[in-house]
């Protein structure tokens, strides 16, 4: 039975680091828990079998009132930072000097580095004797740390013992790595917060770090913590010669020796050792390298599934770091090579609200200007009603910053430390600030919108903006100022009123001289035959992008059809689903948005005709929707489709009730059922090329 025991944490162990350290698991999660379920029997059955490295000490230790503690064997030290490449350039040079002057490599010969990620996490110490996890602690002042081996046992991608032959186990091994938790975790893990109604953590750091002092274990192991080695702290390696006496005699020979002599070396046996490792650590020699290191790591950040804030480049022989050393509290082997910080705190001066071309009112936070994410922010967005109440943030608050990529700037959370006295809750408005007409938000909808619709000038100036862009009518020349210039002095009130000016009065408005108004109105000719889809995405229907504007000209051929078709006939085009139709039918059945469109043909806009594909039509096929499923007896299913296209037809991936025909061939599968679940027709290879005669 105690074998059983013992096989069972075995087993339990290797499925762990399949699932949470090599993201392969090789058993479903109910085997797994009836593993689990088995050892827990036994263990409560024969209590004095329980050892720390079992995979039932991952969860439920009982909660501590303070944390211990803990001096570490070795100080727990922080890095240098570079935030240049002149920084960088001036590292390489002492690492060099020193080399140089010890005569290890020659006067031209470039420094080997590992260059690894800067995980934006919490550093921790993990404490292995015999092979077995016996403490967990944080950095602390870099020489004590707290105590928190309860936690880190609750991180499942950390071995509770370590992999491979035990006679290879140093007697002793610390490793040192970083806490984090990845983005997308973390969004859920804030959500859960909030529909608790607990508080939602900053960022994916900072719930790190709660997590991982939490008192009670049990909040601890429901949190999606993970860890990542880069380094280590005490080694011994196995005694070779049993005899020898630890504390006085023992010299290098008596040990075994060390299975590395490089820091990749170092990285590359925790991860046999069961550790996981990043694997975008790579040897790099010379500096020109390790820029272009940074560089395409700063390209890849935003696509990270955690954050970071930097790469760390450390000279990979172990025998050159030794000579290199320390200086201060950093080595001088290493070094971190930041980015910029994606998060700053400023003070929030004013919240205005924007209104967007469908009406939408985005309040935006004026800040008192801060370098943040590369760029001097001014404006932040705020997002939305619920989210200022949700964060609470007033007016002469500090607030954080967060630029990360090329996302815009947000107010992430205000610092309650800091607040002034006498601060009250923002009022959200109920009219708009541009034409004060009735701000409204409609059930289930997070945005608030301004009722003015095109009376509104703030949606008006949008609207334009919108039909002039580059992928809708696309009239160079036509600016945001321009517009806002046009729309202002009441000369333009609709993008038909731009098909009306002349060179002469554009060129008195400001900024605007005799060349440019002439480019303007050459541009506004030569957007007047626009192919369909694009007249229709100009119009700004709400929910109406580029690629329903497309099928809507496809199927509807001219605007005269599509203005007069009802929400039923516009429902059975692909991609068109109900709240679409509504809206398409909402926008015609307003006479202001017909005016427009009237206005339009009575200035000369005049969309081309549709050309469609010259196609051996035939009168079966000509407009029918056809679902291919299960192999045909000769026809690929490229094949297949191409000549039912070819005849007129159309091919979809899914059986609906706008399917006309499911052609079914050997092994067809829930298709099938599906179709004949609705009654529709079903075609072997046979009928069909019947059909397609
Ligand atoms: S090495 C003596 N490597 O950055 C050298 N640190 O600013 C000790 N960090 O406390 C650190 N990723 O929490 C090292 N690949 C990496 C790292 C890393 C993140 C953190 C760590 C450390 C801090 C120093």
């Amino acid at each position: 039975m105690k074998q059983r025991v013992e096989e069972l944490k075995k087993q339990l162990n290797y499925h762990n680091h399949r699932y949470y350290v090599l993201d392969d698991p090789v058993i479903a999660d109910g085997q797994y828990d009836l593993l689990l379920r088995e050892l827990q029997q036994l263990e409560a059955a024969h209590p004095d079998w329980v050892t720390a490295d079992s995979p039932t000490q991952r969860v439920g230790a009982s909660p501590v009132s303070a944390f211990s503690s803990v001096a570490h064997a070795v100080p727990m030290l922080s890095l240098g930072n570079a935030f240049d490449q002149e920084e960088l350039l001036a590292f390489d040079k002492r690492v060099a000097d020193v080399l140089r002057a010890e005569g290890l490599i020659t006067a031209t010969q470039s420094i080997a580095y590992n260059a690894e990620y800067k995980f934006d996490g919490l550093a921790v110490n993990l404490r292995y004797e015999q092979g077995v996890l016996v403490r967990g602690s944080t950095r602390g002042d870099g020489y004590t740390g707290e105590d928190i081996t309860s936690n880190v046992r609750t991180i499942k991608s950390i071995p509770l013992r370590l992999h491979g032959d035990s006679a290879h186990w140093p007697e002793i091994l610390e490793v040192r790595g970083e806490v984090l938790i990845h983005q997308a975790d973390f969004l859920a893990l804030n959500q859960a917060q909030l529909k608790r109604g607990e508080k939602a953590f900053a960022n994916p750091r900072n719930a790190a770090a709660g997590s991982l002092r939490q008192l009670d274990p049990r909040i601890t192991a429901q949190r999606p913590l993970r860890f990542f080695a880069y380094g280590w702290g005490e080694i011994q390696m196995p005694v070779l010669n049993k005899q020898v006496d630890l504390f006085s005699a023992a010299t290098s020979a008596d040990f075994k020796a060390p299975p590395y002599s490089s820091q990749s070396e170092m990285l590359d046996w925790l991860q046999t050792l069961g550790f996981p490792v990043d694997s975008h650590r790579k040897v790099l020699n010379g500096v020109t390298a390790l820029m272009n290191f940074y560089e395409q790591t700063a390209q890849q950040r935003a696509e990270l599934p955690y954050e970071i804030d930097g790469v760390v480049y450390k000279v990979n022989h172990l025998a050159f770091q030794d000579v290199l050393g320390f200086v201060a509290r950093a080595p001088r082997f290493a070094i971190a090579h930041k980015f910029p910080a994606q998060e700053a705190t400023t003070t929030l001066v004013g919240i205005d609200v924007q209104v967007g071309r469908t009406g939408a009112i985005t309040p935006v936070a004026r800040l008192e200007p801060v370098f943040v994410g590369g760029v001097t922010v001014t404006n932040a967005t705020l997002h939305n009603e619920d989210e200022i109440r949700r964060k609470d943030v007033r007016i002469g608050d500090t607030v954080i910053v967060r630029r990360a990529g090329d996302v815009i700037p947000e107010v992430v959370a205000p610092v309650l430390d800091l607040r002034p006295e006498q601060t009250t809750q923002y009022v959200f408005p109920t009219h708009c600030p541009v034409c004060d007409s009735a701000i409204e938000r409609l059930e289930d909808e997070a945005i608030a919108r301004c009722t003015g619709g095109l009376v509104c000038a703030a949606q008006r100036k949008q609207s334009i903006e919108h039909a002039v862009s580059r992928k809708a009518l696309d009239v160079d020349g036509l600016g945001t100022k321009l517009i806002e210039q046009l729309v202002d002095s009441d000369r333009v009130k609709s993008v038909a009123d731009l098909f009306t000016l002349n060179e002469l009065e554009l060129a008195s408005y400001p900024r605007m001289g005799a060349k440019s108004a002439s480019n303007v109105v050459n541009a506004l000719n030569a957007a007047k035959n626009p192919p369909l889809a694009r007249l229709i995405y100009a119009l700004g229907i709400r929910h109406v992008g580029e690629a329903t504007a497309k099928a809507l000209a496809e199927h509807f051929g001219d605007m005269s059809h599509l203005m007069t078709a009802t929400e039923e006939e516009l429902v059975l085009i692909d991609d068109v689903g109900p709240i679409v139709a509504a809206s398409i039918a909402h926008f015609f059945a307003e006479e202001h948005n017909r005016d427009v469109l009237n206005q339009l043909t009575h200035v000369g806009v005049q969309p081309q005709r549709i050309e469609r594909q010259p196609i051996a039509a035939n009168s079966a096929v000509v407009g029918k929707t056809f679902v291919l499923t299960g192999t045909l007896p000769t026809l690929t299913r490229d094949e297949a489709k191409a000549r039912i296209e070819q005849a007129g037809g159309k091919v979809t991936g899914s059986v609906s009730k706008k399917t006309d025909y499911v052609v079914a061939g050997a092994e067809a599968g829930s298709k099938l059922l599906k179709a004949q679940e609705l009654g529709i027709a079903l075609l072997d290879e046979e009928a069909l090329n019947h059909l397609l005669l």
